[in-house]
């Protein structure tokens, strides 16, 4: 194990989620706290490969707890997925002495991290994304705050379909997971919920729950879609179509990554970042930090990122036998 590491640096990648910052203020305080200068690389691995990085000190990450998005910038780089490009970001570690890196991202920006270590960079990653989905941890940064302003967000969309007699089909983020669609859903008493994991019958999943809800007397519905499902338009055409009731799309979009983290999304933020710190510190390589059974540890990042994550079946069917 290397002692004595003097230098650290700290990125944030892909899609930006409440509570990045609160990993990099942890991050910072920590290693500093211990003599080690902590870099910020900006703009993700496009940071790391133009060298776009700057100190950051106990006092630049002042009032960055309850600030939403990334303090350091986030992007996605094309060039980071070519050897040439890997190698240029292990050479700006070397460069500017960086002994370990802090990635803080969802699982794109572990298997870049992944590359690095296989080059001999040590690398600890943070997961931080709305999505959920990185299977080796029970929870990811920015979850809980994203979870909450979609249900806030849909909870005023139901007063107006209340008082038209709608039905409201609304979108939210998960390109390929529908973690954030079923928490959302189950939290909002949504007719129903369909999912990119989940193949569902249209009439007895969406058509009949609004037939049956008619003849108890209930003349709205919200149906949550998750993004990678399929079209909302398509479903709003179809429920109209088939019931007759009046349907709107809304789609929440990035409104859902963005806003002042939760307090859940604070405090994890910083537990997680202060355990980055203890790994980096201890020179250790190729480590996720994780939720498991309510405490952070860690795991091998290529272990962890080797695993896909399942939809939570019982809450699925939780879902399911509330609204039947
Ligand atoms: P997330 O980290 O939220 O899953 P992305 O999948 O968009 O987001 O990945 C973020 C960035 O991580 C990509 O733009 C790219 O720079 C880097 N990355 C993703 N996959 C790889 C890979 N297989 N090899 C190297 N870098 C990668
Ligand atoms: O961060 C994850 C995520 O929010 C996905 O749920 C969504 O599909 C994607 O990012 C959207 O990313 P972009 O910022 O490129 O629109």
């Amino acid at each position: 194990m290397k002692q004595n590491v003097k230098r650290i640096g700290i990125l944030t990648s892909g899609g930006d989620a409440p509570g990045m910052n609160a990993v990099v203020r942890a991050i910072v305080r920590t290693a500093t706290a211990k003599d080690v200068s902590v870099l910020g690389i900006r703009r993700g691995y496009s940071g790391l490969i133009s060298g776009d990085i700057v100190e950051l000190t106990r006092r630049s990450v002042d009032k960055l707890l309850p600030q939403g998005g990334t303090y350091l910038y986030t992007a996605r780089c094309e060039e980071m997925l070519t050897e040439a490009g890997q190698e240029k970001a292990v050479q700006t570690c070397r460069h500017m002495g960086i002994e370990g890196l802090a990635v803080i991202g969802g699982d794109g920006s572990f298997q870049g991290a992944l590359t690095l270590a296989k080059k001999g960079l040590a690398t600890v990653g943070v997961p931080a994304t709305i999505d959920n989905d990185i299977a080796c941890t029970d929870y990811s940064i920015g979850f809980d705050t994203a979870c909450n302003t979609a249900v806030d967000a849909i909870d005023k969309l139901r007063d107006t379909m209340q008082s038209h007699e709608r039905c409201s089909v609304v979108e939210v983020m998960g390109r390929s997971a529908g973690h954030l669609a079923l928490h959302v859903g189950v939290a909002v008493g949504a007719t129903c919920i369909l999912l990119p994991e989940q193949a569902v019958d249209f009439t007895s999943s969406v058509i009949e729950p609004i037939r049956m809800g008619r003849l108890k007397g209930r003349h709205h519905h919200i149906i949550l879609v998750a993004e990678g499902y399929g079209s909302a338009q398509t479903v709003a055409e179809k429920v109209q179509e088939t019931t007759g009731m009046d349907a709107r799309v809304t789609i929440l979009g990035h409104i859902q990554r963005g806003g002042t983290p939760s307090a859940m999304d604070r405090v994890l933020g910083t537990q997680m970042g202060c355990h980055a710190t203890s790994l980096l510190l201890a020179g250790e390589r190729n480590r996720l930090v994780i939720k498991k059974d309510g405490n952070v540890v860690d795991c091998d990042m290529e272990e962890g990122l080797s695993q896909r994550k399942c939809l939570e079946q019982s809450l699925f069917e939780a879902a399911l036998a509330v609204t039947s």
